[in-house]
C-alpha cells in the first residue's frame, strides 16, 4: 500500500553579494528605497517539505505518491523527482502561477534579504485526495507536511473522513497558525513530528500538555537536533535514539525531512519504532552533511556501514534486508 505525501514544493535560489548591504542604505531615504545589489554567486536548489520527504522515501525504495501543487516551470524538477523514483502523476500543475520559490541574498557578513512567493503552492486546497486513492489504492499513511493552510486542514479532514491514517507535520507553519487550526491538524493523527521548538509551540499554541498530546495522536516524534530523537505513546516507555555519532553537518536544513522519511520507510517496511527511528536519524544524517536537501544519496554498503557503526550490526541487518 502507498505512502502518500501532501505538502510544499518549492524551490530556493540562493545568492551571495560580496558587499554589506547597509552600505548601501542612504540615510533620509529610507521612505524612498530602490537598491539593486551585484551578486556574485546563484545556486538553485529542489525544496519544500513534501517533495524532500518523498525525494527521501523513493531512495529507500517506497515509491511514495507526491501531492502539491505546482507551476508550468515545473518540468526539469519533475524529472528529477520521477528519476529517483517519485510518483509524481498526482501533482497538480498550476495554469496561472509559478512554482512556489524562496529567493535569498546573503550579503558577506550573513545579513539576508529574502522573499517567499507561495505561487501555485496556494492552489493546493484545491486538490482532493480521494481520486488519488482511488488510482493508488488506499494508502498506508498520508502525510499532511507543511503547505497552504487551506490545503493542510482540508488534507486532514479527508484523512478523517475516509478513515486514512495521517501524519501530522505542521513544522514551520506553527508559527502563524492559531490553536484552533493547530488542534484540527493533530487530533487523531496516526503519527505527529515535530522538532523541540516546535513541540514547546505546539504545547503553548494549542493548550494542551505532553499527555493530552499522546491521548489524541498515537506516536510523537521530536527532533532535538544532536541530541538525537525521542518517540512516546501514550501507555509506553518513551524511547529514545541517538543522533549519528560523528555527523559533520554542513547545511542542517532537510535534516527533519530525511528523517521523517527514514521513520516512515522503517515504519512501512514493519520494523520496530526504535529501529524506524534509528534509520531516520541515519538518513538526517546523509541529508545534513550536504548542502541543499536533495542532494544526498543513500549507497547502500556506505550507508550500512555507518549504520552498523552507530547502531550494531544486528539493527543493520534488519534494514539491509529492506534497502534497496
Ligand atoms: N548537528 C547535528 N548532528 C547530528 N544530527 C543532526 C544534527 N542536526 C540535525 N541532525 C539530524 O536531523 C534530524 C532533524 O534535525 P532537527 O531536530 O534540527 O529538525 P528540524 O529543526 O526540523 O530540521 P529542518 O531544518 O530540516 O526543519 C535530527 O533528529 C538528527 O537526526
Ligand atoms: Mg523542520
Amino acid at each position: 500500500m502507498p505512502v502518500v505525501v501532501t505538502g510544499s514544493i518549492a524551490t530556493d535560489h540562493l545568492m551571495t553579494f560580496p558587499g554589506r548591504f547597509t552600505e548601501q542604505f542612504v540615510e533620509g531615504q529610507m521612505e524612498n528605497v530602490s537598491l539593486s545589489f551585484l551578486v556574485d554567486d546563484l545556486i538553485q536548489h529542489r525544496g519544500g517539505a513534501g517533495a524532500n520527504m518523498a525525494y527521501g522515501m523513493a531512495l529507500l525504495g517506497l515509491a511514495p505518491v507526491l501531492v502539491g501543487s505546482v507551476g508550468n516551470d515545473f518540468a526539469d524538477y519533475d524529472a528529477w523527482l520521477t528519476r529517483h523514483g517519485v510518483d509524481t502523476r498526482d501533482v497538480r500543475w498550476s495554469e496561472l502561477k509559478h512554482t512556489a520559490r524562496f529567493v535569498c541574498t546573503t550579503d558577506a557578513v550573513n545579513n539576508q534579504i529574502a522573499s517567499f512567493y507561495s505561487g501555485a503552492m496556494s492552489e493546493a486546497g484545491q486538490i482532493e485526495l480521494a481520486p488519488v486513492c482511488d488510482r493508488v489504492g488506499a494508502p498506508d499513511l498520508v502525510v499532511i507536511g507543511p503547505n497552504d493552510p487551506t490545503a493542510m486542514a482540508r488534507h486532514t479532514q479527508e484523512c478523517r473522513d475516509r478513515g486514512y491514517p495521517f501524519a501530522a507535520d505542521p513544522s514551520q507553519q506553527l508559527a502563524w497558525a492559531d490553536g484552533d487550526l493547530i488542534r484540527d491538524l493533530v487530533d487523531g493523527a496516526d503519527l505527529l513530528f515535530t522538532n523541540e521548538y516546535e513541540s514547546a509551540l505546539l504545547m503553548q499554541k494549542t493548550g494542551w500538555d505532553a499527555a493530552e498530546i499522546l491521548g489524541r495522536v498515537s506516536t510523537w516524534v521530536t527532533t532535538r537536533a544532536a541530541q538525537g530523537v525521542l518517540v512516546r505513546q501514550r501507555d509506553a516507555d518513551p524511547i529514545e535514539v541517538i543522533a549519528v555519532p560523528e555527523t559533520k553537518p554542513v547545511e542542517p536544513t532537510g535534516g527533519g525531512d530525511a528523517l521523517r522519511a527514514g521513520f516512515i520507510a522503517g515504519r512501512t517496511w514493519g520494523l520496530s519504532l526504535e529501529r524506524a527511528t534509528q534509520l531516520g536519524s541515519a538518513v538526517a544524517t546523509e541529508a545534513v552533511e550536504v548542502v541543499g536537501t536533495q542532494e544526498y544519496e543513500l549507497r547502500r554498503e556506505p550507508f550500512l556501514e555507518r549504520f552498523a557503526d552507530a547502531f550494531g550490526a544486528d539493527a543493520a541487518a534488519e534494514v539491509a534486508a529492506h534497502l534497496p
